[in-house]
């Protein structure tokens, strides 16, 4: 049921009492957020969990061209509190209803040295946290105006323990890094070989979200939600006192937002808990975006895939149809050239995965390297490179949508850009039309490669802008959007729910060709960047060894089998892979059962055990059903993850099959030996599962009925 509660107190202050401090508290009065002008009537504010200070005071402002900066010479207008209690259901989501529960403080400012300009600075306190935000009412004397850098200060209390990836305006596939505030050094980031397209700001600059702990247990991470209209946020440390400064990526000319009234920017969010499950569970930065602008959301529904894709990775196969290096798209005549005899999107292979897709009960089946271009489309900042509508000659677009359509199955689409964002937006009407005409309702987006418009970075203004008109383009032709390469998600899947999921951290395709992600890669991601929405991650690589594929390849996935299971439960996402290939599958049909059975879209989650970059225990329940999935991962050390099923329905028995790990595995030593067991289990078990050193479990729970259970033991 939906309620809303809403006290309101206007408060009008008279000209003596401007300078004093505003203080309002969290709903559960566990926090304490202040607000005042300093003594140059600089807008402050500081953040207490308790009676413990979190964020000193520390300033907020804008610095803007060829005007007075947003930054002093205020005085308080008005200062109005108000509480909030609703509640809201997500399309799609880990839980069926989301609670928004907040205490408001409003603060409109004039600027006194500046023709009296208004500012409102608009706080939102929840019990895990807050955000603000700067809002520019129309006005007289402001319409446009330059951005040229943002100033926002989180003033933090000591040199908390932090995990954090560099400051770059270009890419977030870096490996986490877990050191002191003070250690920081971000320059790592220019000795990166993998990842080609890079922008290091410098060496204490790092991104958001970065999560912290600081020594005396508390949990605390700085972020953003709904960046819409405005770059994305990264963080100045200053070693000495711990104070994190905002900076906001550029255009080309070094200007960083276009601003014209009303206007306002995106929320700065700060979480804080003494339980790291607080964090995982906070609903805040959806709370913070707007409600879905898709009125009717029929359409949009999770989707369970498989590929042509860990294939062209591995190097089994090639995304090019000719081994060419100069292509020229609308002129090359692409049926004379000499097929490589390696091209993975062929319509045989195609119809290979889409039969598989079928007997496994998998909604869709992507397929890269379907279209022209992929002879000459990387690193040449080439404007025009894909067309997103003609199939290579061995790819029968037709013929493949009638033969999946005939076995109950999608294609998913693939536009990779190569960062030629200018030839997608001409292109996007028709390879939309495309999409429809072929029958396809989803597609993966990819930005690989320098922006054009050059200059632009994939986190400016102008391509935050882009990646909304492409959703909201897509939204039109009834068509879901993942994005890989996008700017880091901020919650704005509620606001286009057709916007299923995004990559925009390091995924697990590094594993295949690079020196991967370390074993406590997955156990950071819930903590950072899955707070800003759902990840394309790609779980489910059984084959773990890539020396499978070539003998002198040396990369591997740093987990076990068993863990890439549990990734299912504890990488939220409505839209996942399964990753691997299908003859992996083949060979170990019944650890590929999980995945089968696993759910994509959730009633409800449970967080049982979390400590970032350690270890995670958590289930779900599935949408619509009595049905539950437990999920536990660790880092490089084996452990006991321990679950006690209180959640289960108390009047109801359940059978639990348990995916773990075998007594020998080891993410690197012996990373594929697991084991299968069931038994019966009810509400007041306690599971205690071992964990492999890089390992994981993964527990699928139904309710059953006493003919099912003959023969099985209480566990
Ligand atoms: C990078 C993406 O993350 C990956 O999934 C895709 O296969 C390649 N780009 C090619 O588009
Ligand atoms: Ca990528």
């Amino acid at each position: 049921m939906k309620y809303i509660s809403v006290t309101l107190c206007l408060l009008l202050f008279a000209a003596s009492v401007l300078a004093q401090s505003h203080s309002i508290q969290s709903p559960n009065n566990k926090l304490t957020l202040t607000f005042s002008l300093s003594a140059e009537d600089e807008p402050t504010y500081s953040l207490n969990f308790g009676k413990k200070p979190v964020v000193l005071p520390g300033k907020l402002g804008i610095e803007i061209k060829e005007q007075t900066s947003f930054l002093k010479g205020f005085k308080i207008e008005k200062m109005e509190t108000s509480l909030i209690d609703v509640s809201w259901d997500p399309v799609w989501g880990e839980v069926k209803t989301i609670r928004n529960n907040y205490r408001e403080m409003k603060v409109t400012l004039a600027q006194t040295s500046a023709r009296n300009r208004t500012m409102i600075l608009v706080f939102r306190l929840f019990d895990e946290g807050f955000g603000f935000r700067y809002e520019f009412p129309e006005q007289d004397f402001l319409d446009h105006f330059v951005v040229t850098d943002e100033k926002t200060e989180f003033h933090l209390t000591g040199d908390h323990k932090a995990f954090w990836i560099p400051g770059d305006f270009d890419t977030n596939e870096y490996a986490y890094s877990e050191t002191k505030l003070s250690e920081v050094d971000a320059e790592i980031g220019r000795r990166v070989g993998e990842i080609f397209t890079r922008s290091v700001i410098s060496k204490d600059f790092i991104q958001t979200p970065v999560m912290m702990k600081s020594a005396d247990g508390l949990y605390i991470n700085i972020f953003e939600a709904a960046v819409v209209n405005y770059p994305a946020m990264c963080l100045h440390i200053n070693k000495e006192n711990f104070l994190l400064t905002s900076t906001i990526a550029p255009d080309p000319v070094g200007n960083k937002a276009y601003l014209q009234t009303p206007a306002r920017t995106p929320w700065r969010v700060v979480f804080v808990s003494d339980k790291a499950a607080d964090i995982l569970g906070s609903k805040l930065i959806l709370n913070l975006n707007e409600p879905s602008k898709i009125e009717d959301v029929s359409w949009i529904k999770p989707v369970k895939y498989i590929g042509i894709w860990w294939e062209l990775h591995v190097g089994r196969s090639s995304w090019n149809y000719a081994d060419v290096n100069n292509v020229r798209l609308g002129e090359t005549d692409w049926k004379s050239l000499k097929p490589n005899g390696r091209h993975g999107a062929t319509t045989e292979r195609t119809k290979y995965y889409i039969d598989f897709a079928a007997e496994h009960g998998f909604d869709q089946v992507l397929v890269e390297g379907w279209n022209v271009g992929w002879e000459d489309w990387f690193g040449r900042w080439k404007e025009e490179v894909f067309d997103f509508v003609t199939p290579y000659p061995d790819f029968d677009v037709a013929e493949l949508q009638k033969y999946a359509a005939s076995k109950g199955v999608k294609l998913m689409m693939h536009h990779e850009t190569s960062a030629s964002v200018t030839n997608y937006e001409r292109r996007m009407d028709e390879a939309f039309s495309f999409m429809n005409t072929y029958g396809y309702n989803a597609v993966k987006t990819g930005y690989v490669g320098k922006i054009i418009p050059r200059g632009e970075y994939h986190d400016g203004q102008w391509m935050t802008n882009h990646y909304v008109r492409v959703v909201e383009k897509a939204a039109k032709y009834k068509i879901m959007v993942n994005a890989h390469e996008p700017v880091r998600p901020t919650g704005l899947h509620r606001t286009w729910p057709n916007w299923l999921a995004c990559e925009a951290a390091r995924g697990n395709e590094f594993n295949a060709w690079s020196q991967g992600n370390p074993p406590f890669h997955e156990t950071i991601l819930p903590f950072t960047r899955l707070l800003g929405g759902p990840m394309d991650y790609t779980p489910g690589i059984f084959q773990i060894k890539m020396s499978f594929y070539n003998p002198d390849k040396k990369e591997q996935v740093h987990t076990t089998l068993a863990k890439q299971l549990a990734l299912y439960v504890t990488l939220y996402s409505p839209l996942q892979m399964a990753a691997d290939l299908p003859e992996n599958y083949e060979a170990k049909l019944d650890a590929f059962q999980f995945i089968k059975d696993v759910a994509v879209d959730w009633d409800d989650t449970k967080i049982l055990e979390a400590e970032p970059g350690d270890y995670i225990t958590m289930a779900r329940k599935a949408k619509g059903k009595e049905v539950w999935y437990l999920g536990a991962i660790t880092d490089e050390n084996a452990r006991t993850a321990t679950a006690l099923l209180s959640f289960l329905d108390p009047k109801q028995t359940y059978i639990a099959t348990i995916y773990t790990d075998a007594s020998d595995a080891h993410w690197e030593k012996n990373p594929m030996a697991y084991r299968i067991d069931k038994y019966v289990v009810t509400g007041k078990t306690v599971l205690k599962l071992k964990l492999a050193a890089g390992g994981g479990a993964a527990v699928s729970i139904h309710p059953a009925s006493t003919d099912q259970m003959k023969g099985l033991k209480r566990y």
